[in-house]
């Protein structure tokens, strides 16, 4: 293996260190204490082990936090009723409702039901508008932390050329407005592009977000690339009948043969994500009472 592993669980607890300094300052100061609140609606058990990561995440850095948990069957005016709540609560500075709702609720709906100073998710359409056009606006979490990753690993990112494997709102478009700004030459591949391992082979930066496990191999990787891997895919263990495994979008063991850095899963992009909603609540606390 050549590549250098990007540490993003170290890098994570930087960046929350950071966090919960500016939360002492605001809380000596100012008397303010941030404030985050979620929202899960159902039993998903993934979602439930993020939410339950959140909340532990915001009191360690020192906030507050507020869980709401819904019945799977809430209606959507309940909900939204809630969101009403929360914007008018000055205690809380952020609101995170978690995805993917139950099938009758539609997230257009309640995403931009939240007020957008307070989307610490960057999913409100506002938000993604600003961010859009370049201005300030809160940024989604999961591309945020890519985004530090990378800047942390190569300082300048201008004129590399990066590749964003996968088109979703959370992540793809969010991620290739960043690097955009950045000054990247940016190229967003999914499901129907055409000749996608030449594509990936072109890229200086790589990053895999497709919920595809192990779909990216080695050999689509340049040498010496820089490779994030947003992927969080649980599959059976190869030897360990009954056990599971976490993999990402990419085949590590090959592209960490090729690449000069490769985010490992877990511990790469996912710890980055949370540390990046803590700043995101900080942030949005100081906007408020800025
Ligand atoms: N579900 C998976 N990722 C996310 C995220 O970043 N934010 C929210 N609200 N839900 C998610």
């Amino acid at each position: 293996m050549n590549a250098k592993i990007i540490d993003g669980k170290a890098f994570a607890a930087t960046v929350r260190d950071r966090v919960a300094g500016t939360v002492e300052r605001l809380k000596a100061e100012a008397g303010i204490t941030p404030g985050l609140a979620v929202v899960l609606v159902g039993e998903d058990p993934a979602s439930e082990v993020y939410v339950r990561n959140k909340g532990k995440a915001t009191l360690e850095a020192g906030m507050n936090s507020y869980e709401h948990k819904l019945d799977a069957d809430t209606p959507e005016p309940e909900l939204l009723a809630l969101i009403a709540r929360l914007n008018a609560d000055p205690a809380v500075h952020g609101i995170l409702v978690q995805l993917p709702l139950p099938p009758h609720l539609d997230p257009d709906v309640v995403i931009n039901a939240i007020d957008p100073a307070k989307d610490v998710d960057g999913f409100h359409i506002s938000n993604v508008g600003l961010l859009g056009t370049g201005q300030k606006s809160m940024v989604p979490c999961t591309p945020l932390g890519c985004l530090l990753m990378l800047r942390e690993h190569h300082g300048s990112l201008s004129g590399l050329n990066a590749v964003i494997v996968g088109r979703s709102n959370i992540v793809g478009k969010p991620m290739a407005q960043l690097l955009l700004g950045d000054s990247c030459t940016v190229t967003i591949a999914h499901s129907r592009t055409r000749n996608l391992a030449e594509i990936c082979r072109n890229a200086d930066i790589l990053i895999a977000a497709v919920g595809r496990p192990e779909m990216i191999p080695g050999d689509w990787v340049k040498p010496g690339a820089t490779v994030i891997d947003v992927g969080i895919n649980r599959i059976p263990h190869p030897r360990d009948k009954g056990k599971t495994r976490l993999v990402g979008d990419v085949d590590f063991d090959s592209a960490a043969a090729v690449a000069g850095a490769v985010t490992p899963v877990p511990g790469g992009v996912g710890p980055m994500t949370i540390a990046c909603l803590l700043a995101n609540t900080v942030t949005a606390c100081s906007r408020a009472h800025g």
